[in-house]
């Protein structure tokens, strides 16, 4: 289990956008070489925009098999899936609605239903895939191949906060509330249980974030004190970060 990620720092957003676009595309390929098909977990937020983007374009759009592309959210705002603040509005504009991807294969958050049970329902929806896809939903075979994953300068990731220390549990998807004046305040988001079950983890984060990243990621012992500081990986867990800001 992969567990100190490795930074990799880049000149500018762009060069690290354009490294991770080549990342995902030959992960996701090689999973689907392997395996008839991809999961790939989506981040919220803003960094991953212009990485989102990069992939509806070449060389890139044309390597990755995008009908074999299974999608899912890290996390979620609980909004409407067309409210500005949307993580599966932003990642549908950005990328899905511009590669051919496959209506079925797509898992955004249900949040119709009510609050905590969005997140039960999710949670069910996760179980349901590998118990079809892998054969099971407890086994080594229920990871995600990557998880793309933002940073926040309190050292959150997902909608896994400081203060919220039930994502921590053993479950898959929790409901939970964001930090004051973090807005939207109602949130459901995958565990640091569950993303970790996954075989590579790549973090993104651009110049503004470089302190937290260096005390999640860098030397230092307090990396269990974040919460991104207790992702796994089965694999590995890379951390890319451009040394100018977005
Ligand atoms: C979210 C994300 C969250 C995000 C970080 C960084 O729903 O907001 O999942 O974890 O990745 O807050 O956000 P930026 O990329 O906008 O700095």
């Amino acid at each position: 289990m992969s567990r100190r990620g490795a930074i990799r720092h880049f000149p500018d957003p762009l060069s690290m956008n354009r490294r991770a676009a080549g990342y995902v595309a030959e992960v996701l390929s090689s999973a689907v070489t392997q395996q008839g098909y991809a999961s790939l977990v989506l981040s919220g937020g803003s960094t991953p925009l212009r990485l989102y983007e990069l992939l509806t374009g070449q060389p890139y759009a044309a390597t990755i098999p995008w009908a074999r592309v299974c999608f899912f959210w890290g996390d979620e705002r609980f909004v409407p899936a067309d409210h500005q603040d949307s993580n599966y509005r932003l990642a549908w504009g950005a990328l899905l609605s511009r590669v051919p991807a496959v209506g079925e294969n797509i898992y955004p958050v249900p949040v119709g239903l009510g609050w905590h049970e969005s997140a039960r329902a999710y949670e069910a929806v996760l179980k349901k895939f590998f118990r079809e896809r892998a054969g099971s939903s407890e086994g080594p075979q229920a990871r995600f191949d990557l998880v793309l994953l933002g940073l926040g300068k309190d050292g959150h990731t997902a909608s896994v906060f400081p203060c919220s220390p039930d994502c921590c549990g053993q479950g898959w998807v929790s409901a939970v509330q964001s930090p004051e004046g973090v807005q939207p305040r109602r949130r459901i988001t995958m565990t640091t249980a569950r993303l970790s079950k996954s075989e590579r983890v790549l973090f993104l984060a651009t110049g503004e974030k470089k302190d937290i990243v260096d005390r999640v990621f860098g030397s230092g012992e307090a990396a269990g004190d974040y919460p991104a500081g207790n992702i796994r990986a089965q694999k590995q867990i890379s951390v890319f970060l451009s040394d100018q800001g977005m």
